[in-house]
């Protein structure tokens, strides 16, 4: 698989109150494949967002390199190319949208890239289908709910045709209806439209819906691997101050209490629903 995104012992600091450093990033070593949808976890001020930041050159290292595309994020040259390539989604959908209509909205960078006409035309429709919005197109935004704004902001970000997406925590507003449309919008525009996708979120049952999970800590990736490989380490992710599935809990939980011995790596509720009826049996 060739790459989209790669760091080298990347480093960040912001600049404290004081004036003196504040470590944010440790030395991450991480290379992100094309198509593929990891999912970032990790506790509060662990580094996700400084991560995030830097695959959009909104930060560029304060030590070691970021690459997008193969492009070296800290070159000048560079950075409307790696904007372009590697697009991001917030967690405010209010401070995402900027028009007093949802086709404008959506058209808004397009036209300030100077995109013809007709195609920002067909470019909006194709967006606002992606995210099932077209029949909102001449609503105003601000009248929608939260998940409907969500999925216009992620609209006009493909609208931009980007080849990867970051989302940082784009549900974290949301109520459990717009997380599910949001999150459905995220899968699809992975699976369906082959962008890759890094989800940057405290919740652990839209972590398990990647192909790929990675825990930051203190600065750093304390964990790298397949969703059911992470969400097993138990005490590891604990240690890290993160919870872990539901479904997890439950069986590593009746383990603990019983003696049982039971797989712990149901993921969905199905699964785990099949584990225990055949404990009970
Ligand atoms: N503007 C800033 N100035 C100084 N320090 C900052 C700034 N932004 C973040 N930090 C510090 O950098 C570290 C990493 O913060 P970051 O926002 O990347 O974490 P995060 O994992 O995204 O956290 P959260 O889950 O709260 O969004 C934290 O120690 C934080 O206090
Ligand atoms: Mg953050």
């Amino acid at each position: 698989m060739s790459e989209i995104i790669r760091t080298e012992d990347l480093e960040y600091a912001y600049r404290g109150e004081d004036g003196a450093p504040v470590q944010a990033l440790g030395g991450v070593n991480l290379t992100i494949g094309r198509g593929e949808f990891v999912a970032v976890l990790g506790h509060n001020g662990s580094g996700k967002s400084t991560l995030a930041g830097h695959f959009n050159a909104i930060r560029l290292p304060t030590g070691g390199k970021v690459y997008v595309d193969l492009m070296d994020t800290a070159d000048p040259e560079k950075t409307y190319e790696v904007r372009k390539t590697c697009a991001m989604v917030f967690q405010n959908p209010d401070n995402q949208l900027v028009a007093t209509v949802v086709e404008e909205d959506v058209a808004f960078a397009l036209e300030n890239l100077g995109v013809p006409p007709d195609e920002i035309r067909r470019r909006v429709d194709d967006a606002l289908r992606a995210v099932g919005m077209y029949e909102f197109r001449r609503h105003a935004p601000h009248m929608l709910s939260g998940g409907q704004k969500q999925r216009i902001a992620i609209a006009g970000v493909i609208a931009m045709m980007p080849r990867c997406v970051v989302l940082d925590e784009p549900t974290a507003m949301l109520d459990p209806q717009g997380r599910r449309e949001v999150m459905q919008v995220v899968r699809e525009l992975n699976a369906r439209f082959g962008i890759t996708v890094i989800l940057i979120t405290h919740h652990m049952d839209e972590a398990v819906q990647a192909s790929r999970v990675v825990v930051m800590h203190a600065g750093k990736v304390l964990m790298d691997g397949a969703p059911r490989e992470i969400f097993t380490q138990v005490d590891a992710l604990h240690g890290a101050r993160l919870t872990v599935p539901q479904t997890v809990e439950v069986l590593s939980g009746l383990n603990r209490e019983t003696g049982a011995d039971l797989p712990i790596g149901a993921l969905t509720v199905d699964e785990c629903a099949d584990v225990l009826e055949k404990y009970l049996a």
